[in-house]
């Protein structure tokens, strides 16, 4: 983590998550929902419908949702590269997490401890605490790369040899893990992957809201931390 992530000063707000990365947070978490419940009946469809499946096309829907919602997580995950590029320094955390800092790991060391309930006293940070940090890099970060290349490759079975998705990664994911069959697996493994991280975000995002006194979920809507006490501040050094 960047020196500007820790507290250094008392002030009672700082400006953290810019509109961008407010707009992609939210998009892409609503992108994931459809994927995750459009995926989920791909992988466990529903009971066969009477009449001709061309009729009711309820499949073809299912599908379509997921796959419109992969062009939006492509896209916005993109975006969300170019503006780690040029937005703010907490823009580059989830992908740069400090590993080679000593500070960093008895940061994410206290975090644990507090998680569990073993820590009296919160520690502030302007933007991601360490143990977030290391969550969503390693869970989500990687896991929205594995989604996306083995999403598209999937994909690219559909659209067929010549077709982008099928050059760039059709061509090799698929050899690479054995078969098709082989990468439907992995595809529907990693959605548990990211459905747990979803899980445990929301819990900790609500929980460190009620008990971190600093604002948490209200900063991924409007960019701003708000320290809730005198200003008496422990970042841990
Ligand atoms: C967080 C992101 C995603 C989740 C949770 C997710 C989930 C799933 C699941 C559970 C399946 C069923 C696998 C099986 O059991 O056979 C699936 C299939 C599939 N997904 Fe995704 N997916 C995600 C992202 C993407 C993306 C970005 C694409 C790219 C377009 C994509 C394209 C596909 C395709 C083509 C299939 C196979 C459809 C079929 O065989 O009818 N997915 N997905
Ligand atoms: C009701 C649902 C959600 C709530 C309330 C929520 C809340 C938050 C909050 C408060 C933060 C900032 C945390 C901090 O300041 O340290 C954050 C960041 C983040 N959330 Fe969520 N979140 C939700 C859904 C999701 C979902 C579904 C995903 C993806 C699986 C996700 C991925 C992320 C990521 C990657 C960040 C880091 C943003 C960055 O620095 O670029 N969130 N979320």
């Amino acid at each position: 983590m960047s020196s500007e992530a820790h507290i250094t000063r008392s002030e009672p707000s700082v400006y953290v998550y810019e509109a961008p990365i407010r707009l992609w947070h939210w998009v892409n978490a609503f992108a994931i929902l459809v994927l995750g419940i459009s995926g989920y009946f791909v992988g466990s469809p529903l009971p066969t419908m009477s009449g001709e499946a061309s009729d009711h096309y309820l499949m073809g829907y299912i599908r379509f949702a997921h796959f419109a919602a992969g062009y939006i997580l492509l896209v916005g995950f993109l975006g969300r590269i170019y503006w780690m590029l040029v937005g703010n320094s907490h823009s580059r955390e989830i992908f740069f997490p400090p590993f080679f800092s000593p500070g960093f790991w008895s940061g994410v060391k206290h975090e644990l401890k507090w998680y569990l309930f073993m820590a009296k006293e919160p520690r502030k940070y302007t933007g991601h605490n360490p143990l977030a940090l290391l969550t969503m890099h390693f869970m989500f970060v990687w896991g929205m790369i594995f989604m996306i290349f083995t999403g598209f490759a999937l994909y690219g079975e559909g659209t067929g040899p010549g077709s982008w998705s099928h050059n760039l990664f059709s061509s090799w994911i698929i050899p690479l893990m054995g078969q098709s069959m082989d990468v439907h697996t992995w595809h529907h493994f990693g959605m548990w992957w990211i459905i747990i991280f979803a899980i445990v975000h929301i819990y900790v995002a609500i929980r460190e809201d009620i008990m971190s006194r600093q604002s948490i979920v209200s900063s991924m809507i409007s960019g701003w931390r708000n320290f809730k006490d005198d200003g008496k501040i422990d970042d841990g050094r």
